[in-house]
């Protein structure tokens, strides 16, 4: 196995100027794939709320949901270091709660750090959190947990006094004791300043090429949902497409008595078929076993011979 990616590789990454790949994942399966094709850091993301539950916020997310996403991924991320997102409302009601939060994300989740959304107001919780050994990510600029105070789901910092904050709250996290920004939704100049001016690793969602890294939902960049299709996401596969063939062939073939095929079938030499009985009339047959056991071989229903 190669070496576990840490919070000191994202570290380093940024210091060498070596790009950090991010991407979320919901599940074992999804989780052990991204894995194998490089991913540095898996984040178990809040948005399944939009992309798994079918919300249309993340809101409704709980603690829980959160837990039991992040078991499933860290089984399955051998190398990436996975991030637990803090669902709406479980740190925003008392620093405290945060940490006991955070906790179970780790303890229970098994994830190697946690992410929250928000600036200079969490600084205190962010700090508690790490002299709690908790490692945090923090989370700028677009932050879909306040659709509501921002109005909808639109880019942040495009004025000089919003910009301006934002700077602010990246240089508070960092002095708090984040060890990395992700910039969600913010020009590109904007995200190139802070990344310039801070020390740790910036990772963008529709913040331009200049940060330290990148991060898309899994989902959003394999083409999942043809009716999503927001300027910062790049589709490079199109699973929908792939996924709907392939059941609609499916469909066509078992419809067709074309599957399952001899190839795809269990045999016997053992098992005479009721079946191929010409006595037996199809009214009965209904009634009876399809298969019967030859003499003396036992019962065979569910178990291939
Ligand atoms: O919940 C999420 O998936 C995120 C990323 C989009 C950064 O926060």
């Amino acid at each position: 196995m190669k070496d576990k990616v840490t919070i000191h590789t994202l570290k380093k990454l940024r210091q060498i100027g070596q790009k950090i790949c991010m991407v979320t994942a919901y599940d074992a399966t999804f989780a052990r794939v991204l894995d194998d094709a490089g991913a540095d850091v898996i984040l178990v993301g809040d948005s399944l709320g939009m992309v798994v539950q079918g919300h249309d916020s993340t809101l409704p997310v709980t603690l829980e949901q959160m837990i039991y996403h992040c078991r499933a991924v860290t089984r399955a991320a051998k190398r990436a270091h996975v991030v637990g997102d803090m669902p709406f409302m479980s740190y925003q009601v008392s620093a405290e709660e945060a940490v006991r939060n955070a906790g179970r994300l780790v303890a229970e989740g098994g994830v190697g750090s946690v992410k929250l959304e928000g600036g200079q107001e969490f600084c205190e919780t962010v700090a508690k959190l790490v002299r709690a050994s908790i490692p945090v990510m923090g989370h700028i600029g677009l932050t879909p947990q306040s659709v509501h105070k921002m109005g909808g789901y639109l880019v942040q910092g495009r004025d000089e006094e919003t910009a301006r904050r934002l700077l602010a709250d990246a240089i508070a996290l960092e002095q708090a004791g984040v060890y990395a920004l992700v910039l969600e939704g913010v020009p590109l100049e904007l995200a190139q300043q802070i990344t310039d001016r801070l020390a740790i690793p910036t990772i963008g969602i529709g913040a331009g090429v200049h940060c330290s890294g990148q991060v898309l939902v899994c989902y959003d960049l394999l083409g999942m949902n043809p009716d999503f299709k927001p300027k910062f996401v790049k589709r490079y596969a199109d699973l929908y497409g792939g996924i709907r063939g392939a059941a609609e062939t499916f469909f066509r073939e078992v419809r067709a008595e074309a599957f399952p095929d001899e190839d795809h079938s269990f045999k016997s030499k053992t098992i005479r078929l009721v079946a191929s009985n010409p006595d037996v009339k199809p009214a009965e047959r209904e009634e009876k076993p399809a298969l019967a056991p030859v003499e003396g071989q036992g019962p065979i229903y569910g178990v291939p011979v």
